[in-house]
Formats: structure tokens, C-alpha cells, sequence
């Protein structure tokens, strides 16, 4: 699998995003290590807390599949619907959260901005994970 076909995955999963009150929408694709892809998109709630992520969407899908071994993740994320890389969309740090539960550090996410792409090893976005080990 490589890198921009993840991208188009993701942006193809941005086009369920249900991004209501933000009119922000973002997509995701992961991608485990047997070369499964799970999607995911936002979903947002009039009780705006509640709203998930498209990663996080993504990781909850796998997991429930029994999918615990991941190798990538590709966002996008944009408030215009046509377009979708303008700037990077980096996770959140919820998402960054949940990640470090099942990523190790060269688990790599994937971005695009004006058609270039870009990986970024979790590491990188994440370097102190609130770990366990403490
Ligand atoms: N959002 C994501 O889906 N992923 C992120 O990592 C950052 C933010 C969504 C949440 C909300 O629906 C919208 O983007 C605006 O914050």
C-alpha cells in the first residue's frame, strides 16, 4: 500500500464526515500491518464534546474488528468540501492519545499539503507520551 493510495482512502472516507456544526471535515485511513484499511470520518453532536475524530473513528472500527497492530494512518481534513489539502491536518491530541495505546514510535501519519505528502513517525508528533510506565 503506499502512501497516496492511503491518502485517496482517506479522502474518500472524508465524503461520510458529518462535520454539522464545525463544517470542518476530515477523513481517515488506517492501515494495519496484515494490509487491512479501516476508514473513518468525523462525526460531530449538538453536544459538541461528543464529537469524534476521523482518526479515532478509524482505530475504534479496527479495534472492534480485533485489529491491534498498526502500520499507518493517513488524514485529511479541510473546511471546503472540494478541496482537502491546503494545509496538513495533523491529529489532535485526544487522537495522539489513543494512538499511543497501539502505536509504536515509527508508526507513521501520513499528510498531504498542496499535493506533496508528507510522514511524520509518531515520535515526532508525540514525543512524552503519558505511558504505564509512570
Ligand atoms: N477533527 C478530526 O476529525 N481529527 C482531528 O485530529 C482534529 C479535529 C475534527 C473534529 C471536529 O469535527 C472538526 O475536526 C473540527 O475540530
Amino acid at each position: 500500500m503506499n502512501y497516496r493510495k492511503l491518502i485517496d482512502i482517506a479522502v474518500k472516507a472524508r465524503e461520510n464526515a458529518y462535520a454539522k456544526y464545525s463544517g470542518f471535515m476530515v477523513g481517515a485511513a488506517l492501515l494495519c500491518e496484515d494490509g487491512k484499511v479501516f476508514t473513518g470520518c468525523n462525526i460531530e453532536n449538538l453536544s459538541y464534546s461528543l464529537t469524534n475524530c476521523a482518526e479515532r473513528t478509524a482505530i475504534f472500527k479496527a479495534v472492534s474488528k480485533g485489529n491491534r497492530k498498526f502500520k499507518a494512518i493517513a488524514v485529511v481534513g479541510a473546511p471546503d468540501v472540494k478541496k482537502y489539502d491546503e494545509d496538513f491536518c495533523f491529529p489532535c491530541g485526544a487522537c495522539l492519545q489513543v494512538m499511543s495505546e497501539f502505536c509504536d514510535d515509527d508508526f507513521e501519519v501520513i499528510l498531504c499539503k498542496e499535493g506533496k505528502i508528507k510522514v511524520f513517525k509518531f515520535c515526532e508528533l508525540m514525543p512524552n507520551v503519558f505511558s504505564s510506565e509512570f
